[in-house]
């Protein structure tokens, strides 16, 4: 197959309309779109990814007009959160409108909706007949990719078309908010923190916090994710550490002595946003370890926390 790249958000969404899959930018992290009312292309993202097709994709919606399109039955914080952090990197469960195709959902009477933030998402959103469900655009397991060019590496040939768009500006997948329950349970940390939704909804609590028969878990999160070749080796604050050989650092520390190369940050969000591409350099590198600094488990610093943690096999 061949694999069309375009910076324009109006011929991708012309191929995606057609019934194809289509890779294409957000502010989180690249997606792999397929529209909802054509069920084989979203079959066809399942096989592209090589991922297991009892996970659930994610649909994105234009504005937040298209959201009765996907979900019914809306609670008073669900609106809240909505108003609030849409359109950005949240995402909210919500029950399913029953026009939603089970392979989107993976059977689950449940749905993630998300309202991309990033303008060229956006024109793309606009022009596609109807919602996209897209998963991360990465075969699964490594990675998510923040830039066009690994979603080339990854998969081209095995894709329509990749709609070129600017790194990510955050670097990692949205939060995920379960509002089916009594609260709202926070699924996976992103961008948006555990402190700005409990801001909103302060009842909001962590889903690991609950006990876990009765919380409807994100079916994806008991996949491994996230791990580049190398080792991960994660540096708690005040450890030093003696450098492998052809290893690498990531954080706002200063670089352990003797690593083969660095990513300094200067901050959390700096951090966050590299993270995954730094991972993806090192693999492209042969690098065999990775130190990474495990930030504290607060604001942001949670997101790069779960990534790095997942990533280390923790
Ligand atoms: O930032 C993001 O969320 C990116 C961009 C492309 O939007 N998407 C993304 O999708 O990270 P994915 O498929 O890589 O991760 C989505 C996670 C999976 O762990 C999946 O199991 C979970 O969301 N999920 C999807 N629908 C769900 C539902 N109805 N209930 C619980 N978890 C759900
Ligand atoms: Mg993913």
């Amino acid at each position: 197959m061949q694999t069309i790249i375009t910076d324009s958000p109006e011929e991708a969404a012309e191929i995606l309309n057609a019934g194809n899959v289509v890779a294409f930018p957000t502010e989180t992290v690249y997606g792999l779109g397929a529209c909802i009312c054509h069920p084989e292309a979203v079959k066809h993202i399942f096989i592209a990814k090589g991922r297991p097709s009892d996970n659930p994709l994610i649909v994105h919606v234009a504005d937040t007009g298209q959201i009765g399109d996907v979900a019914v039955g809306l609670n008073e914080y669900a609106v809240k959160l909505i108003e609030r952090f849409f359109p950005g990197p949240l995402t909210v469960v919500l029950q399913k409108n029953p026009h939603v195709p089970d392979s989107v959902t993976a059977g689950l009477d449940t749905v993630g909706v998300r309202c991309p933030s990033d303008p060229v998402a956006h024109e793309f959103l606009r022009r596609a007949c109807c919602p996209v469900a897209a998963p991360s655009a990465n075969i699964s397991g490594i990675p998510s990719s923040t830039n066009w060019e690994t979603v080339y590496k990854d998969l081209a040939g095995k894709i329509s078309c990749i709609l070129r768009g600017n790194p990510s500006k955050i670097g990692l997948e949205s939060t995920i908010v379960d509002c089916t329950g009594p609260v709202p349970l926070l699924l996976r940390t992103g961008a948006v923190t555990l402190e700005q939704l409990q801001e909103v909804v302060p009842e909001t609590i962590p889903a690991t916090h609950t006990e876990k028969n009765v919380v409807p878990k994100s079916p994806g999160l008991k996949y491994p994710h996230y791990a580049p070749a190398a080792s991960i080796v994660l540096i708690r604050h005040g450890e030093t550490v003696t450098a492998a050989p052809h290893s690498a650092y990531i954080g706002r520390e200063e670089p352990p002595k003797g690593i083969s190369i660095a990513k300094s940050c200067r901050s959390l969000e700096e951090y966050g946003k590299e993270l995954f591409s730094f991972f993806r350099q090192c693999d492209a590198e042969g690098i065999r370890v990775i130190y990474c600094e495990l930030p504290e488990n607060c604001g942001l610093g949670r997101a790069i926390r779960d990534r790095l943690q997942r990533a280390a096999g923790e």
